[in-house]
C-alpha cells in the first residue's frame, strides 16, 4: 500500500535519499507524501497531498537539513488524501514523527482512551493514535524502546511503523506485522524501506523484518527484537540479486502474478473493516424497500456473488445490475425508498458514477464499496466502506475481486445478525469460516499453482472455453472467464450451469473444454448433472472441486483440488484463484503481457 523509506547516513543529506527512495516506490500508487528529519535535535515535518515532485517543490523538502530522516508515500485507507492526513504524524509534544503502512483495527477504542487522557488529534487516520500512544507510554518513565514496545503490544492489525524522535535523535525505530519492511546496510548508512527497490541504489544487503518484530537502527547497524517478549533476534543480512525492474514486482515476473500472490494478505486487510461504518451500511440496507448492487466489470461479478450472500445469510433480496444498464432498466422506478450499493475498485468508473448520480437525483440512498479513499464514489455516497486491497496495477482485477466479495460477505453476516436471520451458532460458525479465508487462499496458491500451470500448458492451444457454475459459483465462473478472455483473448462463454441447456450447449462438441466450478454445498448435486450433459457431447471436463470429491473426479478429465470445509457462500473467494492463475499462466505461455491487455484500461472514466 504505502511507500516507506528511512535512513541514517554518515555523510550526505537524508532528504535527498528519502525523496529518491520514495520515487522508486511510486509504482505502489500513492496520493500524498511526507518527510521528517532531525537536525541539531530539532524535528521537522513537511507533508502534503499530491505527487512527489510537486510536494517536494511546494514545500522545499530538499532544503530540510539532517542526516537522519523518514519519508512516506500514502495510499489512503482511513481519511481522505489531504495534508493533515498525510504522514508522518506527530504526538502532542511534537517530539515523535511516525509513518505507517497498514490498518490499525482497534484505533477507535485507542483514540477514545487517548482523547479521555487529553490528547488532541489532527487527522482522521488510524495511524495518528500510535505517536500519541508512544507519548503516553513515555510519560511513565520508560525508554523510547520500552514505550514503542508497549504501544506495539496494544495495537491490533497490520503495520509497518517507522519512528523518528528527538528523545533519541540518532536512532530510527521500526516494526512490522503483515506489512512489509526491509532493513538495508551500506558503508554510508543504515536504511529501512517498505520494498527492496528503494534500497537497491544504496545496498543489496538486506534483512527482511518478520511479523512480530521491531528493530532499532543506528549508524552502527541494527538490532532486531521480538515484540512479544523483548528478546533479541539474531539474523544476518541477505544478498539481493534482483534487477531494479524485477524488484518492483518483488521478483514476480508480472504485477498480476504478484497481486494474485498478495491475496492472503489483502484478504486479511479486508477483514479489518471499520465496525461503525459496517454497522451504518447494514442499517441503511435493512431499511431499503429495494436494494440494487451496482457495478461494472469484475466489480459486477462481486455484486452477483453478493446477491447470493445477502439472500442466503440475511434473507435480503438484492438486485445486481450492470452500471451502464441501470438508468434504462430501473431509472424510472427508483426513488426515495431505493438503496443503491455501488461497488467500484477505483471509485471513478464513468458508468457507475453516472448511474449513482441518477439515483441520487431520484432521492435514492447511495452507499459505496471502493478501494480508493477520496475517490468520487466516496464523495457522493451517504456511507462507504474501503475494501483495503492496496493499489492494483495489473489491468485484470484479481485481489480487488476477492476483497470485494469478502467485504460483501461481512456485510451480509452483519445484516443477518441485525435482522435476526441466523442463530447464534450459525453466526459464530460463519464468522469463524470468514477468518479462515486468507489461509484457504494461501493453501490453494501453494498447493495448486504447479497443477494449474500444467493445465495452462495442456490447454494453451484450445480455441474456445465454456465456464459453468451453479448458484454462487456462477459468479466465480463469470469472473474466471473474464480473466481468461481479458488477458489471453481466447473466446469463451460463462453461464449458470442450469441455464446452459437453453442455448450454450449447442456450441459444445468434441474437444471443447468445459471448466466447472463445483464447491460442496446445495448446488453440488445439480452440477453433477450439468457435467454429465457436457461430457455426453464430447466436452473435455476440467473441474475445480473439493479435495477428495470422488463424484466430480470420476466425471472429470482433469481436476484442481481445493481445501476442504469451505462453505459454498465463501467459495468464490477461493475457487476463483486457480482460474486467475490459469488465465495468467496461459497468457504468459502465449507470449502476451498479462499486465497490459490490449484495448483495456484499469479505470474506464469515459462514456
Ligand atoms: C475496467 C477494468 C476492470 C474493472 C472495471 C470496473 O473495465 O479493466 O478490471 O473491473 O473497469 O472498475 P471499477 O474500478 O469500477 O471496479
Amino acid at each position: 500500500m504505502c511507500g516507506i523509506f528511512g535512513c541514517i547516513l554518515r555523510e550526505g543529506s537524508a532528504v535527498k535519499q528519502i525523496t529518491e527512495g520514495l520515487k522508486r516506490l511510486e509504482y505502489r500508487g500513492y496520493d500524498s507524501v511526507g518527510v521528517a528529519t532531525i537536525d541539531h535535535g530539532e524535528l521537522e515535518i513537511r507533508k502534503d497531498a499530491g505527487k512527489i515532485e510537486d510536494v517536494v517543490a511546494r514545500h522545499r523538502i530538499l532544503d530540510m537539513k539532517g542526516s537522519i530522516g523518514i519519508g512516506h508515500t500514502r495510499w489512503a485507507t482511513h481519511g481522505a488524501p489531504t495534508m493533515v492526513n498525510a504522514h508522518p504524524h506527530a504526538d502532542g509534544s511534537r517530539s515523535i514523527a511516525l509513518i505507517h503502512n497498514g490498518v490499525i483495527e482497534n484505533y477507535m477504542e485507542l483514540k477514545e482512551e487517548l482523547l479521555e487522557k487529553g490528547h488532541e488529534f489532527k487527522s482522521r487516520t488510524d495511524t495518528e493514535v500510535m505517536p500519541h500512544l508512544i507519548e503516553e507510554e513515555l510519560k511513565t518513565g520508560v525508554s523510547l524502546q520500552g514505550a514503542f514496545l508497549r504501544a506495539l503490544r496494544r495495537v491490533r492489525g497490520s503495520y509497518a511503523f517507522v519512528v523518528l524522535s528527538t528523545v533519541e535523535p540518532d536512532k530510527i525505530y521500526c516494526a512490522r506485522n503483515e506489512s512489509p519492511l526491509v532493513i538495508g546496510v551500506s558503508e554510508n548508512g543504515v536504511y529501512c524501506a517498505s520494498d527492496v527497490p528503494a534500497l537497491l541504489p544504496y545496498t543489496n544487503k538486506v534483512n527482511y523484518l518478520r511479523n512480530g518484530e521491531m528493530a532499532v537502527l543506528t549508524l552502527n547497524g541494527y538490532q532486531i527484537i521480538k515484540i512479544s517478549d523483548g528478546s533479541t533476534v539474531e539474523r544476518g543480512l541477505t544478498d539481493i540479486t534482483w534487477s531494479p525492474e524485477s524488484a518492483e514486482k518483488l521478483g514476480y515476473t508480472h504485477y498480476m502474478l504478484k497481486e494474485i500472490h498478495e491475496q492472503p494478505s489483502s484478504l486479511r486487510d479486508a477483514l479489518r473493516l471499520q465496525e461503525r461504518y459496517l454497522n451504518l451500511l447494514t442499517t441503511f440496507l435493512d431499511r431499503g424497500k429495494e436494494v440494487f448492487l451496482l457495478a461494472a466489470g469484475t466489480s459486477y461479478h462481486s455484486c452477483i456473488a453478493g446477491s447470493y450472500l445477502f439472500s442466503r445469510l440475511a434473507r435480503l433480496t438484492t438486485v445486481p445490475i450492470i452500471s451502464s444498464e441501470f438508468i434504462e432498466r430501473y431509472g424510472s422506478s427508483v426513488g426515495i425508498d431505493s438503496i443503491v450499493l455501488a461497488v467500484s475498485q477505483s471509485g471513478e468508473t464513468y458508468d457507475t458514477l453516472k448511474a449513482v448520480d441518477y439515483a441520487r437525483m431520484r432521492a435514492s440512498t447511495v452507499l459505496g464499496i471502493t478501494n480508493t479513499v477520496g475517490s468520487t464514489l466516496t464523495r457522493v455516497s451517504r456511507a462507504y466502506l474501503i475494501q483495503q486491497s492496496g493499489p492494483e496495477i495489473g489491468v485484470a482485477a484479481t485481489k480487488t475481486f476477492t476483497s470485494q466479495v469478502l467485504v460483501l460477505a461481512q456485510m451480509a453476516l452483519k445484516l443477518a445478525k441485525l435482522r435476526g436471520k441466523l442463530s447464534q451458532d450459525e453466526l459464530d460458525e460463519f464468522q469463524e469460516k470468514l477468518l479462515r479465508v486468507p489461509e484457504w487462499v494461501e493453501e490453494t496458491i501453494n498447493k495448486q499453482e504447479e497443477r494449474v500451470k500444467e493445465l495452462a500448458k495442456t490447454h494453451m492451444d484450445d480455441r474456445f472455453f465454456v465456464f459453468l457454475g451453479r448458484g454462487i459459483s456462477s459468479a466465480t465462473a463469470l469472473e474466471g472467464r473474464l480473466k481468461l478472455m481479458e488477458i489471453t483473448y481466447v473466446p469463451s462463454l460463462a453461464y449458470p450451469a442450469g441455464e446452459s441447456k437453453h442455448g450454450p450447449i449447442s456450441v459444445v462438441e468434441d474437444g471443447v473444454s468445459c471448466i466447472f466450478v463445483c464447491p460442496q454445498g446445495d448446488s453440488h448435486s445439480h452440477i453433477l448433472g450439468s457435467i454429465m450433459e457436457m461430457k455426453a457431447r464430447g466436452a473435455k471436463i476440467i473441474s475445480i472441486c473439493e479435495e477428495g470429491d470422488e463424484q466430480v473426479k470420476k466425471l472429470s478429465d482433469e481436476v484442481v483440488e481445493m481445501p476442504r470445509e469451505i462453505p459454498e457462500e465463501l467459495s468464490p473467494i477461493v475457487y476463483v484463484v486457480p482460474l486467475q492463475l490459469l488465465a495468467y499462466h496461459m497468457a504468459v505461455l502465449k507470449g502476451l503481457d498479462p499486465d497490459k491487455p490490449r484495448n483495456l484500461a484499469k479505470s474506464v472514466t469515459v462514456p
